[in-house]
């Protein structure tokens, strides 16, 4: 059974492994390796490579990176909003990534949406996206947002099947993207079982 957890270090091998499975154009929820620096706002960005994450230490600074995002007061690129980045695995195994934007920027609002994921080739079609998609919506519920703004290209079956099997209610669609708004759930873990 699988479930989102905070990026943590202990998944690094399958990590690789996966990243290399997704042919290298791993997404890590909507996030990428790279953010350049900038100098208006003094965003220091970041990069990081395949190779580099073989180190244990840099690998440790990928994690870093990903749970510091969903602080408010981490920096971030201009116009970004912080983001809560959970990757879904079973047992040891790392499966994908989920990603919850806490907020709509301008731009999330009308393509990007709250939510992004990816499940690894080998393990999809087994009910890892729509189990994911479910705890997310309850960690929405609990941050207070009554409901998220999900979106998909046009082409995109699984993804639509995934937001239309969570209850997506089609709204519109803007440049490609098909929007849906999803209810968030009421939780109901435990006070102390929330997501590690
Ligand atoms: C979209 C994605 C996350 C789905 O992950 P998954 O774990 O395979 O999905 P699930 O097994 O939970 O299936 C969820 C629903 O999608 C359907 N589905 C999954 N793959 C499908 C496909 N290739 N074609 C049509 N329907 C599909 C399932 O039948 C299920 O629908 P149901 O509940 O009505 O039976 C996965 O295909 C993926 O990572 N794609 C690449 C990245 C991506 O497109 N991300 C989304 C960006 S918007």
């Amino acid at each position: 059974m699988s479930q989102i957890v905070r990026p943590d270090p202990r998944y690094q091998s399958s990590y690789l492994e996966a990243h290399d499975e997704f042919g290298g154009v791993h997404r890590d929820g909507d996030g990428v390796w790279v953010v350049p620096a900038e100098e208006a706002t003094g965003y220091a960005g970041y990069t990081f490579t395949r190779a580099g994450l073989e180190d244990a230490t840099e690998f440790r600074r990928l994690v870093q990176v990903r749970r510091a995002d969903e602080l408010p007061e981490s920096p971030r690129p201009d116009g970004h909003v912080p983001c809560t980045f959970l990757w879904v695995v079973d047992g040891e195994e790392y499966l994908g990534s989920i990603a919850l934007r806490h907020e709509l920027s301008d731009f999330l609002l009308e393509q990007g949406g709250h939510v992004g994921y990816s499940i690894r080739p080998s393990a999809r079609r087994q009910g890892h996206a729509r189990t994911a998609l479910r705890q997310v919506l309850e960690l929405a519920g609990e941050m207070g947002l009554e409901r998220v703004l999900i979106t998909c290209d046009e082409d995109n079956d699984a993804s639509r099947a995934t937001i239309e099997g969570a209850g997506g209610e089609y709204e519109d669609s803007r440049s490609g993207k098909r929007r849906y708004w999803v209810t968030t759930v009421p939780s109901d873990r435990p006070e102390g079982a929330r997501i590690g």
